[in-house]
């Protein structure tokens, strides 16, 4: 089965080529950062103490990802309500980055990540998609932008969104979350041997795409 491991920091456009390579290639799609975010969306509203790993596991497995096959549309649902809306904000994403370095809590996530992996194949987004959930995947891709592009790509995202931030604050909260995602022991955020690194400075979302479909056709 096709596999497409996709990785790098926050703010790069992973998410942007994940979901264009969707629609081009028909493919299913694991946006694992959802995963992560879900579950501190929840231990944020509940008040957990984001130190007890029992109680996160909990979270994970009473979280439900409804998949649509070939589409990038997954519900997330948490007792019986639709969370999908809620986490993609940058307290939620400061808490997942957080709770993300518990290895324990990753080492509970790996089964429900792989099971995404259904036919025809699989556009996998995240920090550790190709050196740790998909290691064999076929195609692995690994991109990378200065701190300025990323944090500027994040402002306009959060601005269509109807968020409102400065541009400075954002560049010192991705900084620490990418410093965190770096250093972290278990599954740090790693260039697999085998990956394609795009550097994504001064490239256009299309740019970015030919040089991903290139790759992916260069590897069958
Ligand atoms: O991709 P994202 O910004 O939605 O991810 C939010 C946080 O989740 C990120 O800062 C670290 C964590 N994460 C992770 O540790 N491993 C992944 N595969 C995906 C996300």
């Amino acid at each position: 089965m096709l596999i497409i491991a996709i990785d790098g920091p926050s703010g790069v456009g992973k998410g942007t080529l994940a979901l264009n390579l969707v629609e081009e290639l028909k493919l299913n799609y694991l946006n694992s950062g959802s995963i992560y975010r879900s579950i501190a969306y929840i231990a944020e509203i509940n008040s957990i103490d984001l130190n007890n790993t029992e109680e996160l596991i909990n979270i994970g497995s009473s979280i439900i990802f409804n998949i649509k096959p070939n589409s990038h549309k997954v519900d997330i649902i948490y007792e019986n309500k639709t969370i999908n809306n809620l986490i993609f904000n940058e307290e939620t994403a400061k808490i997942a980055s957080k709770i993300s370095s518990n290895k324990t809590l990753r080492l509970s996530l790996v089964s429900i990540q792989r099971s995404f992996a259904k036919e025809p194949g699989l556009i996998a987004e995240g920090r550790d998609m190709g050196s740790v959930i998909f290691p064999n995947a076929e195609v692995k891709f690994f991109l990378t932008a200065n701190n300025e592009t990323k944090a500027k790509r994040r402002l306009n995202q959060l601005k269509e969104k109807g968020i409102n931030v400065s541009l400075t604050q954002l560049i010192d909260e991705l900084n620490e979350r990418d410093k965190r995602d770096l250093n972290r022991k278990a599954s740090p955020l790693i260039i697999p041997d085998d990956a394609l690194v795009i550097e994504t400075d001064n490239k256009s979302i299309k740019d970015v795409q030919e040089e991903a479909i290139k790759h992916i056709k260069s590897s069958n």
